[in-house]
């Protein structure tokens, strides 16, 4: 069976807290793409969920007073009600207490051990709490001392069971090598390759009960539980129908593997996503060209700092969307970063780019459509006609924004997509001023320019709003009812479809009205 299903990823987020506007731009990002993708005819499955297990979760949990598993169900509950509050739609929830992907997960060890893959020994060094890993001298600083990024290090000795990482080493810089596409943007595969020609260590996969219980325990050696990573990684197969077992309700894995795109930050690139999972996969069995690809996204600052809880200058998303709309931070969130960069997270940039390009750009040339066709033809719109030259021209323009849109969404580059759409609505409303239909409507002998004029108006609209439609689900919605039109299949030919018959189209009813604050009153 050949691969027929678009597969898409998260990061499953962690359960120790609510929240915040970077777990809400990755799966936003990854919805939009997901979106996109079904507007272009394809099957899509698209997967996210929580990562509940580790220690993180379970000091959480005590601090609270809880069972770790109460605690990561109640934070659990805040991830999907923001999902749904932000129209993310995904078609598997990867939750890692799951009992089908612990099973998965302890077959997975099993297998390796019977292979020779694992190993015990013991080891004394300084770990850190909060990465949840050992540390080695290369992570000290150049003061010699283990950064603040480490939290809590402690000297500890003990007994762990090992993956034999290191024999994987050179299958995988030849895989570097030979594999370009591997991550998106490509920047990012020489930031692997050097924290590979730095790392020779095997990988330390259990943590001994006695230190920490909250994981999935061995299945061959009942005093440990598997490290939060291991666990949480294979989540991309485990909720994909991987090992599947009658009755569990998974896709069919050879539909949909190998994952055209795990969405993450850049901060779990080096070295789980980008070394130890195609390594994991090599051991567990796969082939080269079923190492899913990566796509990784920057960060959202605050005036250039980190967002952290511990810093206090948490964003939370929910309020934002509750302010301004759902479609008004998801449109700031896939417009305001380049992909793979880093940006500045600031409510006046949601605002601005909001009234400018939504409420004055979009939303003033939906109303112009729909009241002048109102008002001058009560709603009723013929096809153009032939003998239109400046209409013909700007179809043309249309077309080569749509190419330019579908490039830049299959290669993930979102603000260049955006771009093009931005030009359409500016050209359509330039149109405007140009044809002023006002004019046109004085004089009888203009009837059928007028027409024309309408007609291509209602069609650039619908336009727009169908290239928009992956990133404002609800508002391309309103604007397709109001127009009384359906979004345009954009991959099938013609991209830019203009009316065929008489046609008419329903009331303006604002989609975007202006956000008022005092800045935007001046
Ligand atoms: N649980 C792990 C991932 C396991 S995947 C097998 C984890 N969780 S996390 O909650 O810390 O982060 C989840 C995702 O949110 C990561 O991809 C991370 O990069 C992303 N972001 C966290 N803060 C972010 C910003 N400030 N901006 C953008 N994305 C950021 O890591």
């Amino acid at each position: 069976m050949s691969k027929e299903v678009f597969y898409i990823t998260t990061a499953i987020d962690y359960t120790n807290a609510a929240p915040h506007i970077g777990h809400a731009y990755e799966k936003v990002l990854a919805d939009t793409i997901a979106r996109y993708q079904r507007l272009c005819g394809k099957e899509v499955f698209f997967l996210t969920g929580v990562d509940q297990h580790g220690q993180k979760v379970k000091q959480a949990a005590e601090q609270k007073g809880v069972e770790p598993q109460a605690f990561a169900d109640s934070v659990t509950e805040k991830f999907l009600d923001l999902w749904k509050q932000l129209g993310v739609v995904y078609d598997g929830w990867a939750a890692t207490t799951d009992p089908r992907h612990k099973r998965v997960v302890r077959e997975i060890l099993q297998s390796l051990h019977d292979k020779g893959l694992l190993y015990k020994a013991k080891h004394k060094g300084h770990y850190s709490v909060r990465q949840e890993q050992f540390l080695t001298d290369k992570e000290r600083d150049e003061s010699g001392n283990f950064g603040p990024e480490w939290g809590e290090v402690q000297e500890i000795e003990e007994e762990n069971w090992y993956f034999k990482l290191s024999e994987y080493r050179d299958w995988f810089v030849n895989f570097l090598n030979t594999h370009p596409d591997f991550i998106t943007p490509s920047f990012r595969i020489a930031e692997v390759a050097n924290a590979v020609a730095k790392n020779s260590a095997d990988l330390c996969i259990s943590r001994p009960k006695a230190r920490l219980s909250w994981g999935i325990e061995f299945p061959f050696d009942p005093e440990f539980v598997t490290y939060v990573w291991f666990d949480a990684l294979i989540n991309y197969i485990s909720f994909a129908g991987y090992l599947p077992k009658e009755g569990e309700g998974f896709p069919k894995f050879e539909k949909v593997w190998p994952c055209d795109a795990h969405v993450i930050g850049k901060d779990i690139l080096v070295p789980a996503h980008g070394i130890y999972w195609p390594a994991m996969l090599k051991a567990i069995g796969f082939e080269d060209h079923e190492i899913p690809k990566l796509l990784v996204h920057g960060w959202w600052n605050l005036r250039g700092a980190k967002i952290s809880k511990s810093q206090g200058n948490i964003i939370d998303p929910k309020l934002l969307a509750e302010q301004y709309g759902t479609d008004a931070l998801r449109y700031y969130l896939m417009r305001d970063i380049v992909m793979g960069q880093d940006a500045d997270f600031s409510e006046e940039r949601l605002i601005l780019r909001y009234n400018t390009e939504l409420a004055n750009g979009l939303g003033n040339l939906l109303n112009r459509s729909l009241n002048m066709a109102q008002r001058y033809r009560q709603g009723v719109l013929q096809p153009v006609g032939d003998g239109h030259a400046d209409i013909e021209a700007e179809r043309a323009a249309n077309r080569e924004a749509v190419a330019v849109y579908r490039k830049a969404m299959d290669a993930y580059q979102l603000h260049i997509a955006l771009d093009a759409i931005g030009n359409i609505i500016t050209r359509a409303n330039a149109f405007v001023e140009t044809t002023a239909p006002w004019k046109l409507a004085k004089d009888e002998a203009q009837a059928s320019r007028l027409d024309a004029v309408l007609s291509y108006l209602a069609e650039s609209v619908r336009l727009a709003a169908t290239l928009l439609s992956p990133v404002i689900p609800e508002a391309a919605t309103r604007i397709f009812e109001q127009l009384g039109l359906s979004a345009i299949a954009i991959c099938v030919e013609p991209v830019c479809p203009a009316l065929e018959a008489t046609h008419k189209t329903g009331a303006a009813q604002p989609v975007f009205p202006r956000i008022e604050t005092p800045e935007t009153n001046g």
